[in-house]
């Protein structure tokens, strides 16, 4: 197999393994089997990173989030066409086989190469290549209805330069007017300690894009529109057990409340939007 990460695409590794030990457990919060399913191939080509307890939790929520969303957006019609930015080894379309959505997954040359061998397509067009350029898979979505397609971006982001992030907010508001963005971001605080030396620290690059607010992204009169918003302490206690309760009693400050965060929003400029 000749696929060789680099930094940027090995970070795809932690959400799979995330997906697959949840998977094994008895009460999973996303229940991802076919992540289970790929375990043995995955560790039979890379080696099988630790994967803390509460980043499988904050993985598997992430997830969670944004199947939510773009369930709603789909079923009520909103959505016809969603496109997936950094895909990495998410197996999205086997964990929601009714979601019916044309869709479209972006990533590396060589992720794109690994889903191919491991993740059947199930009808998805693949593209190998830089998603923060439009221009990679714009004309893979129907032009005439910018407002029916989703942009989905986990955990990608925050990796990426804040220049590279306001040029791509900035193209996706000239071309897909009223199309939906669901994204993740984690404030400049929780940037700050992620970025901290650490064991391990080293095997994954740094947060570089930390916005403090996701409702004052763009210009002034040019703003994503918020749709919601969710941080961990959002999701029922069930599934947020893995915090310690000093976490809990420090995400109930207002300024750590959302420090890291998951957002459904409408780019401006459509009808309606
Ligand atoms: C942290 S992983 C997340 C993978 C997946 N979204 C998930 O939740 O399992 C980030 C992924 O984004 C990809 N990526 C980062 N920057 C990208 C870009 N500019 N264009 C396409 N893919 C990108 C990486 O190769 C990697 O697969």
């Amino acid at each position: 197999m000749s696929a060789v990460l680099e930094l940027l695409d090995s970070t795809a590794l932690i959400p799979f393994w995330a997906r697959a030990h949840d998977a094994a457990l008895e009460e999973p919060i996303l229940g991802d089997t076919t992540a289970l399913d790929m375990a043995a191939m995955v560790r039979q080509r890379f080696a099988e990173p630790p994967v803390p307890t509460i980043t499988r939790v904050g993985c598997c929520l992430r997830n969670l989030a944004m199947d939510w969303w773009l369930c709603q957006l789909v079923e009520r019609q909103q959505v016809e066409t969603t496109v997936v930015i950094g895909a990495g080894l998410d197996t999205r379309r086997q964990r929601l086989p009714e979601l019916n959505s044309r869709f479209v997954e972006v990533d590396s040359a060589a992720i794109i190469e690994l889903r191919d061998r491991w993740i059947p397509a199930a009808g998805a067009t693949r593209l190998a290549g830089d998603g923060l350029h439009v221009d990679t898979w714009l004309r893979t979505t129907n032009a005439a209805e910018p407002a029916s397609v989703a942009i989905v971006l986990e955990g990608v982001l925050a990796y990426q330069q804040p220049e590279r992030v306001a040029r791509f907010l900035g193209d996706i508001r000239e071309h897909l007017p009223g199309a939906y963005l669901l994204f993740d971001s984690p404030s400049p605080i929780s940037a700050r300690s992620a970025n901290r030396p650490q064991p391990g620290r080293e095997a994954r690059p740094a947060y570089n894009w930390a916005p403090w607010s996701t409702s004052r992204l763009g210009d002034r009169k040019d703003r994503l529109m918020i749709i919601e918003e969710k941080g961990f302490m959002d999701f029922p206690r069930a599934m947020t057990s893995c915090f310690s309760r000093r976490d809990r009693i420090i995400h109930t400050l207002p300024l750590l409340r959302r420090s890291y965060r998951m957002t459904l929003a409408r780019v401006p400029g459509g009808a309606g939007a």
